[in-house]
C-alpha cells in the first residue's frame, strides 16, 4: 500500500475507522477518513454478541460489500473472521470472498506464530494484508479477557519479535490493540510497514476506533482507548470529521486513552 507507506514516512497520521453499512461508509469518506475497516467487532456492536468469535464469513462479506458501495476512495480492509485463517487454502478462500463479493483492498489477521504462513502465502499471491497483534479479541478466551497485552518485558520483546516476523511475512500495515504506548512507539518506530493503534498510544502511525465507540453509542461502557467525538457536534460528518483532524494534529489520542 504505497500512498500508506508515504504518509508514514512524511509522518502524516493514518486516520482509520470501522464501518458496517453503506450510510456510514459514505460519512466516513465524506469526512476524509483513510482507511475504513470492516471489522468482526461487528459481532458486537451490530449482533449484541459478547466477542466477535460467533461473526461468520458470510456475515463479513455481507458488510463488506455493503461498505465498498459507499466508498469511492478510501481504502476498504476487512477482517478474516474466526477460524477462517486456521490454514493456508481455508485463509485464500476467506480471502478471495472478501476481495472478491465484498471488493475489500485488504484482509486483516490476528496474531503470528503460526499465521505466519498464511501472511506468506497471501501475500505471495498480492493479497494485501494488515496483521493485528497485541490484544487480538479472536483470543479473548486464552487471554481470559480483554486485558492490555505487553505489559513486561518478555511480553513486550516477544511482541516486537512478532511484530517484525509479519512484516517479514509480507504484512503491509499492522494494528495494535491495548498495549502499552510506550510499546506502541518502539514497535512503530522499529517497523518500515505502518501501524496503527487503538489503546496503543499517541506515538503510532495512525489510530483505529469501532465507529459506535466514537459516536458514544457503545453497547455497555465505552472503552477507555476511545472518545465521544459527537458529544457537542450535531453530525455524524461532523464527529468523523473531528475524530480525523485530531488523528491528523496528534491531539487524539490524548494520555488518558492510553496504558502504562
Ligand atoms: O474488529 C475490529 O473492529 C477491529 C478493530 C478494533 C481494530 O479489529
Amino acid at each position: 500500500m504505497p500512498g500508506l507507506r508515504t504518509m508514514k514516512a512524511e509522518g502524516r497520521k493514518i486516520a482509520m475507522l470501522t464501518a458496517y453499512d453503506t450510510s456510514f461508509a459514505m460519512q466516513s469518506e465524506l469526512a476524509g477518513v483513510d482507511v475504513a475497516l470492516v471489522g468482526d467487532s461487528l459481532g458486537m456492536v451490530i449482533q449484541g454478541r459478547r466477542s466477535t468469535l460467533p461473526v461468520t464469513l458470510d456475515q463479513m462479506v455481507y458488510h463488506t460489500a455493503l461498505v465498498a458501495r459507499g466508498l469511492s476512495a478510501t481504502l476498504l480492509v476487512a477482517d478474516l473472521p474466526f477460524m477462517s485463517d486456521r490454514d493456508v487454502p481455508t485463509a485464500m478462500n476467506a480471502a478471495a470472498r472478501l476481495m472478491g463479493e465484498g471488493e475489500a483492498a485488504m484482509v486483516k489477521i490476528e496474531g503470528a506464530g503460526h499465521i505466519l504462513d498464511v501472511i506468506s502465502a497471501l501475500s505471495a499471491r498480492d493479497i494485501p494484508v494488515c496483521s493485528h497483534l497485541g490484544l487480538t479479541p479472536q483470543s479473548v478466551h486464552k487471554f481470559g479477557g480483554y486485558r492490555v497485552q505487553g505489559k513486561n518485558e518478555d511480553t513486550a520483546d516477544q511482541m516486537l519479535a512478532d511484530a517484525k516476523a509479519v512484516e517479514v511475512a509480507g504484512a503491509d500495515m499492522l494494528v495494535l490493540e491495548c498495549i502499552p504506548s510506550a510499546l506502541g512507539a518502539r514497535i512503530s518506530r522499529e517497523l518500515s510497514i505502518p501501524v496503527i493503534g487503538i489503546g496503543a498510544g499517541p506515538d503510532c502511525d495512525g489510530q483505529v476506533l469501532v465507529v459506535y465507540d466514537m459516536l458514544g453509542i457503545t453497547p455497555g461502557k465505552r472503552p477507555k482507548f476511545s472518545k465521544d467525538f459527537l458529544a457537542g457536534r450535531d453530525s455524524v460528518q461532523a464527529a468523523m470529521a473531528a475524530y480525523v483532524e485530531d488523528v491528523r494534529n496528534g491531539q487524539f489520542p490524548g494520555p488518558e486513552h492510553g496504558f502504562n
